[in-house]
C-alpha cells in the first residue's frame, strides 16, 4: 500500500477514544473525554480526549495531537513505529511498497516468516532434538536456565551446510526470499549448481529481536573454539537486520528502561542475558560493535541515562571511550560500570552471584570520572603535558553535550576530579552542536514518562493573532479565503508567521490535513492547544466563524497598515526636507486607506474591503 493510502486506512479505523481509552481510563465529560494525563503527573484531570476533532490535549503539561502523535509519546516510537502499532490494533496489514527492497524485491513479511520459522526450528533442535544434544550440554555448562534459554528463544544451528536450506525451499520460500534473509551464503562458482549454502553451522543461535518481538537476525556462537576462528558469526545486513540500530534485547528491556528512564548497555548478548537472569532487566548491548546514532536514538527514546557496563579489559575501556561520543552527543546522561579484572557481567554473576553484578552496576561512575581515570592511568607519567592532555580530552567531550546545563554539570564534575577550577574549563568547551547534529526537537522531547516536567508555556501570541489562528485551526476549511486576504508577514509575532505559513501550506483543508502539517511542527503544542479550546471563548454564538474570520482578518490587516504608518511617521520624523513631503503623501493615503477599512468593518461590508485590500496588497 502506498504510504498516505495506508496512513489514511490506520486513521479512519483508529478512533482516537478507543486507543487512548486502552491505557487511560477516560470519562464522557460533554463532547469530549477526560482523564489522568498519562505524561505527567496529576491527581486532577485535564487530560482531554476529542472524539469530533480526534485529538488529544492536556492543559497540564501541553502535550497533543492526533492519534498517531499520542501513540508517538506514549510508546516512544517514531512516525512510521505509530503507524505500524496502530497498524496492528486496528487489524490494518501493515506493508509499504516502499518497503520491499525495490518494487519486485522480496517483502519484509517473507523475511519475518522465515526468522520466524527458522527461530522454532532452532530452538527444536536445541530442546528436542537428539543432533542438539551437544548443544545441551553447552548450555548446561554455560548455566542457562531453561527459563531464560526458552524465553530468550536460544537455539542450536545442526552442523550441515544444506539442512536449513532445504527446510526453507520446503516450506515454498523463493530463492530471492532465502537469499535476502541472509541466513545463506552464495557460493562465488557453485559447480554443482548450488549457489547457497547455510550460514550457521553448528552454533549456539541467539534469535536478534526487534522492539515487537521479531525475530530479524541471529548471532550464532561457537561451541568448541577450535573448531572455527570465529567466535560469534552474525547475520548481514538485510532488509530487516540493520546492524547500526539494532539493539539486542530491547524486546524484552524496553518496558524496563522506560521505566526507569535508564538503559543498561553491555557488550554480548550473554552479558544481556545474564543482567535479565539477575533482575537487571533493562539491560541491552550493541551487535558487537560501537554504539552509533542510531543506537543512541533508539535509547533516547524510552532513556534519560544509559550505564555502559563493560568487561574490564582494555578493549572494554576503549569500546566505552568510543561509544560515549554518540550518547552524549544525543543528549544522554553517562555512567560506567566496571566489572573487576578479568571478568565480564556473565562471569562475574557465576562467580559471585547476581548481587555482585547489580552492585558494579549501583556504584557506576559518572562518565568524565570515569575518563579521566582511565585517561590518566594510559598516560606513563603524570607531569604537566600529560595533564594537558588528559585535560583537552575531557574538555572536547564536554562539548558533545547539546544542553548548556548538562555541559555545566560536567564542567562542575571534571573540575572536581582534575582538581582545577571550574572556570579553567569552561572557557575552552566548545559546544559542537554545529554541522550534522541533530537539533533536540527532533529527538523525542525529554519527557520521561510519569515524572515529566512540565513544559514552560510559550509566550502568548498578540491577541488577534492568536484568534486568528484559534479559528482557522477549529475551521480549516477558512484557510484558502484568509490566504487571500493576508500574508504571514501580516503578523507581527514570529511563531504566528510560523503557523501561517504552515496553515498556507496545506495540502487540503480537513481536519487530517492540518494534523499532518504540524505533526513535527515547532509549533505544534501551541496549536494543539488553540485547536481544543472552547470555540464559544472566542466565537459568539450570534457570530458565524466565517464573518468572525472576516472581522479578524480586517482588524489584522488595519493593525499592519498602522505599523507602516508608525513607520513612515519615524522616518518622517528624522529625514531631509525632501524625504520628508515624498513621506507625507504616503502617510495620508495610509490614514485614509486605514479609515475606508476601518468604515467596512463597521458595516460588515466585506467586499467593499476586499476591493480595498486587493489595492493594498
Ligand atoms: N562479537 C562478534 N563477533 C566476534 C566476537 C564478538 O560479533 N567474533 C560480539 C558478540 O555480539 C559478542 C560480543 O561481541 O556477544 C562480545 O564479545 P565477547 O566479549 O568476546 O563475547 P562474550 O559475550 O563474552 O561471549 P562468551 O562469554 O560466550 O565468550
Ligand atoms: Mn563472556
Amino acid at each position: 500500500m502506498e504510504m498516505e493510502t495506508l496512513k489514511e486506512e490506520i486513521r479512519s479505523r483508529a478512533d482516537i477514544v478507543d486507543i487512548i481509552g486502552r491505557v487511560v481510563k477516560l470519562q464522557k465529560a460533554g463532547a469530549s473525554h477526560k482523564g489522568l494525563c498519562p505524561f505527567h503527573q496529576e491527581k486532577t484531570p485535564s487530560f482531554h480526549v476529542d472524539s469530533r476533532k480526534q485529538s488529544y490535549y492536556c492543559f497540564g503539561c501541553q502535550s497533543g495531537g492526533d492519534v498517531f502523535n499520542f501513540v508517538m509519546e506514549y510508546e516512544h516510537v517514531d512516525f512510521m513505529g505509530a503507524m505500524e502499532r496502530l497498524a496492528q490494533q486496528t487489524g490494518v496489514p501493515f506493508e509499504l511498497d516502499g518497503n520491499a527492497g525495490g518494487p519486485k524485491g522480496p517483502k519484509k513479511d517473507r523475511l519475518y516468516a522465515i526468522h520466524e520459522q527458522v527461530t522454532a526450528w532452532y530452538e527444536q533442535i536445541l530442546h528436542e532434538n537428539a543432533i542438539g544434544e551437544i548443544a545441551r550440554k553447552y548450555v548446561e555448562k554455560r548455566q542457562l536456565t531453561d527459563e531464560i534459554v526458552r524465553d530468550f528463544r536460544v537455539g542450536y544451528s545442526p552442523d550441515s551446510f544444506d539442512a536449513l536450506l532445504e527446510r526453507l525451499r520446503h516450506a515454498e520460500f523463493t530463492d530471492e526470499e532465502i537469499e535476502a534473509s541472509g541466513l545463506v551464503g552464495v557460493r562465488e562458482e557453485a559447480r554443482d549448481g548450488e549457489r547457497f549454502y547455510d550460514r550457521f553451522r553448528g552454533r549456539l543461535m541467539f534469535p536478534i529481536r526487534d522492539e515487537l518481538s521479531r525475530v530479524i537476525g541471529f548471532s550464532g556462537r561457537v561451541l568448541d573454539p577450535a573448531q572455527s576462528k570465529a567466535k560469534y558469526v552474525n547475520s548481514p545486513e538485510t532488509l530487516l537486520f540493520k546492524k547500526s540500530r539494532v539493539l539486542y534485547g530491547i524486546d524484552r528491556a524496553r518496558a524496563s528502561i522506560s521505566a526507569k528512564r535508564q538503559a543498561l548497555l553491555c557488550e554480548g548478548q550473554l552479558d544481556v542475558i545474564r543482567c535479565h537472569e539477575s533482575g537487571l532487566d533493562h539491560a541491552v548491548a550493541a551487535q558487537g560493535t560501537a554504539i552509533t546514532e542510531e543506537h543512541a536514538r533508539v535509547l533516547k527514546r524510552y532513556a534519560d541515562e544509559v550505564i555502559l557496563l563493560l568487561d574490564a579489559d582494555a578493549a572494554g575501556v576503549k569500546a566505552a571511550l568510543r561509544s560515549a561520543e554518540a550518547l552524549l552527543q544525543c543528549g544522554l546522561v553517562l555512567r560506567v560500570a566496571s566489572v573487576p579484572e578479568g571478568e565480564d557481567p556473565d562471569s562475574l554473576v557465576i562467580r559471585k552471584g547476581p548481587k555482585a553484578l547489580q552492585k558494579v552496576v549501583r556504584d557506576a561512575l559518572p562518565f568524565i570520572e570515569f575518563q579521566v581515570g582511565a585517561l590518566l592511568q594510559k598516560e606513563p607519567e603524570i607531569n604537566e603535558t600529560s595533564r594537558m592532555r588528559v585535560i583537552r580530552a575531557v574538555v572536547e567531550t564536554i562539548g558533545l553535550a547539546p544542553e548548556a546545563a548538562h555541559r555545566e554539570e560536567l564542567i562542575q564534575q571534571a573540575a572536581n576530579c582534575l582538581g582545577v577550577r571550574p572556570d579553567a574549563l569552561r572557557g575552552d568547551v566548545r559546544p559542537v552542536q554545529a554541522a550534522g547534529h541533530k537539533p533536540p526537537s527532533q529527538l523525542r522531547p525529554p519527557s520521561p514518562a510519569p515524572k515529566r516536567a512540565v513544559r514552560p508555556q510559550a509566550d502568548r501570541l498578540p491577541q488577534r493573532e492568536e484568534l486568528l489562528i484559534e479559528v482557522l485551526c477549529q475551521h480549516p476549511e477558512l484557510i484558502s479565503a484568509c490566504k487571500t486576504h493576508l500574508r504571514a508577514e501580516h503578523m507581527v509575532h514570529p511563531d504566528s508567521r510560523a503557523i501561517l505559513e504552515a496553515l498556507y501550506g496545506m495540502e487540503g483543508s480537513a481536519e487530517s490535513d492540518l494534523q499532518d502539517v504540524f505533526r513535527e511542527h515547532p509549533q505544534r503544542t501551541r496549536v494543539q492547544e488553540l485547536r481544543m479550546r472552547n470555540p464559544n471563548r472566542v466565537l459568539s454564538e450570534a457570530v458565524p466563524p466565517p464573518q468572525a474570520l472576516e472581522q479578524l482578518v480586517l482588524l489584522l490587516r488595519e493593525d499592519a497598515l498602522k505599523r507602516k504608518q508608525d513607520e513612515l511617521q519615524l522616518r518622517h520624523a528624522h529625514g531631509s526636507e525632501e524625504i520628508r513631503s515624498e513621506l507625507e503623501s504616503d502617510i495620508w493615503q495610509l490614514t485614509m486607506v486605514v479609515r475606508k477599512l476601518r468604515e467596512c468593518r463597521m458595516s460588515n461590508d466585506w467586499a467593499a474591503a476586499t476591493t480595498i485590500l486587493e489595492m493594498f496588497p
